[in-house]
């Protein structure tokens, strides 16, 4: 199907089929404990489920080494194995807690090229049920100003459902 043809392509069907894929992660998961069987899960559904995702999945806290990220389960093309916090986009993420939304990597300063056809990034803190944050979710896109307020949305729905 063309991108043009996505369903996902006007904002209303977007969040429609982020309530679908909401629904179908949550049924997958159920009764499920172990946590990369979960990441791995959230990143193939939601990889799969919308086109402009080019790079899909988790860099977690590593216990070993506080304020640094280790690459966890992904779907797409090669990911930098260690981020620290505070660098990059993932490393603003898990320094702040906030979700950053970045229409543009190349404008941020100490953005990290793992692929250089990446133009525009989400990623997203997840947090365990104590509240402790154990993993960031970075999602990228070839296009620039591919995530707005209903990936945000969506996706820090989805984390919290799977992993709060
Ligand atoms: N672009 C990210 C690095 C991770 S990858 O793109 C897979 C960043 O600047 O945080």
């Amino acid at each position: 199907m063309s991108a043009a043809g996505r369903t996902q392509d006007r904002p209303a069907d977007k969040a429609a089929r982020y309530a679908e894929i909401a629904e179908e992660i949550a049924a997958v998961l159920d009764g499920e404990p172990n946590l990369v069987a979960r990441m791995s899960t959230v990143s193939a559904l939601l990889a799969d489920a919308f086109e402009p995702f080019f790079w899909t999945g988790f860099y977690l806290v590593d216990p070993d080494k506080p304020r640094e990220l280790v690459v966890g389960p992904y779907q797409g093309t090669l990911g930098c194995l260690r981020i620290a916090f505070g660098r990059g986009v993932c490393g603003a993420a898990a320094e702040t807690g906030r979700t950053q939304i970045v229409a543009d990597v190349h404008a941020f300063p100490g953005h990290i090229a793992c692929d250089s056809r990446s133009n525009s990034e989400i990623v997203v803190p997840v947090r365990d049920a104590a509240g402790e944050l154990i993993a960031v979710f970075d999602v990228d896109s070839t296009a620039f100003g591919a995530f707005d307020q209903t990936d945000a949305l969506w996706l820090e729905r989805i984390l919290q459902a799977s992993f709060g």
